[in-house]
């Protein structure tokens, strides 16, 4: 028997690979997608080998997860809860989709995953497992009681991984957990779980990996232009770059000037609250920046039905329905509301802010002419008009009000 780990070289999954190993009695083929998290991926493949992995695939997905997946989904201007950017939850339908393509290569006939039975990260894997290939067993060690008795705490795994020589570093032993990728970083659980703790404070900046403080950002504002093609960023201050080369660039400048920090507590699917810090800089530069474009190029219904439609968008890729007929559907909207979004947006980066200072496209809808208090030579507004549109608007509030006073 063969089984596909989600692995990561962490205490966790490097427990997990032993113990599935020994527990199934199969072969271990460990799995890491690289998805931008940078020097966790260092020694991976060793690593994974001398746990008792057969096989290792470390596969880049960068391209595909900033074209495919963080691209389309910033197009629909998803933000969960009006505050998450959904870094974590974007990444897992496509480490999923990787993970079922590589178990039909190597015929395995299970994929296994580290993530806890009290998360979404679960949910988001095993629904896109079913979605796409319904046929795979999935394994979750951390649901089984077994294994949650064997490793009640990281004393045990701590020992587990010595008496079987598997390598874990110290210094990886952070006092909460994080998880990286090109759009974001996200913090949680140990000191986070106080909703009182200041996660801002100064004696806590050593948790943040991708941007300084505010306070620490550089006291000269700094303008940069993005370039739009139907929804997509396509350039950077005039320079043509891939969506991974501009999730790369934007999290650079957002970074150095303190943008895309959130504190927040937030509903997981599984029913609980859980606090969560995360730090996404060039996706906060890149949210703003599109709204933006859409402003002068967008029509207002439109704009107005897309955006009664974002909070339904974010929660099934929070919920990880990711690969699911609805979220298809309604990206087919998104697609169709972004033909037009096209132009250029010139923003000031500023102490944790992004800061709005020009717009212009080929395909503007503003009309100065229409919209001026001076004289408009092009006559295409009558302000006499306006004065049957407000007596028709007015006529059931009258009716209602009426019939209240009565
Ligand atoms: N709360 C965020 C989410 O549900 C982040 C989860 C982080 N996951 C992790 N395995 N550390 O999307
Ligand atoms: C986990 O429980 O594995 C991480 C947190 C989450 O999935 O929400």
């Amino acid at each position: 028997e063969k089984i596909v780990l989600a692995y990561s070289g962490g205490l966790d999954t490097s427990v997990i690979l032993k113990w599935l190993k020994e527990t199934y009695d199969a072969e271990i083929i460990a799995f890491t997608a690289d998805i931008g998290q940078k020097d966790e991926l260092d020694g991976l493949e060793a690593k994974a080998l001398a746990t008792g992995a057969s096989k290792v695939y470390i596969d880049d997905l960068r391209d595909e997860f900033a074209k495919d997946f963080i691209y389309p989904m910033f197009q629909s201007g998803a933000l969960y809860e009006g505050q998450y950017l959904l870094g974590t939850s974007i990444a897992r339908p496509l480490i999923a989709k990787r993970m079922v393509d590589i178990a039909r290569a190597e015929g395995a006939t299970a994929i296994a995953h580290g993530a806890t039975g009290k998360g979404n990260d679960q949910i988001r894997f095993e629904l896109t497992a079913a979605a796409l290939a319904p046929d795979i067993k999935v394994i979750a060690p951390w649901r089984s009681e077994e294994f949650r008795n064997q490793f009640p705490g990281r004393a045990e795994m701590i020992a587990y991984a010595e008496k079987h020589n598997i390598p874990v570093q110290a210094s990886a032993a952070k006092p909460y957990s994080m998880d990286r990728n090109l759009l974001h970083i996200s913090f949680e659980s140990g000191m986070l779980e106080d909703p009182w703790f200041d996660a801002s404070a100064e004696e806590n900046k050593g948790m943040y990996v991708l941007s300084v403080s505010p306070e620490d950002a550089p006291d000269q504002a700094e303008y940069i232009e993005l370039t739009f093609e139907q929804g997509n960023c396509t350039a950077i201050n005039g320079e043509r770059l891939s969506p991974l080369g501009v999730m790369e660039k934007l999290n650079e400048l957002g970074g150095k000037h303190g943008i895309g920090r959130v504190d927040m507590v937030e509903n997981r699917f599984v029913g609980m609250k859980s606090r969560g810090v995360y730090e996404t800089p060039g996706g906060t530069i890149l949210f703003t920046a599109h709204r933006k474009m859409e402003s002068i190029t967008m029509d207002r219904e439109v704009m107005h039905l897309r955006d009664g439609l974002i909070s339904k968008y974010s929660q099934l890729v929070y919920n990880g329905f990711w690969f699911a007929p609805e979220r298809l559907a309604l990206q087919a909207l998104v697609q169709e509301s972004q033909k037009n979004v096209t132009g250029v947006v010139r923003l000031k980066l500023y102490k944790g802010n992004v800061i709005g200072a020009g717009v212009k496209s080929p395909v503007s809808l503003y009309n100065p002419n229409i919209a001026t208090m001076e004289a408009d030579p092009t006559q295409a507004y009558d302000q006499g008009d306006a004065t049957g549109f407000i007596r028709l608007n007015a006529l059931r509030l009258k009716v209602s009000s009426a019939v209240q006073s009565e």
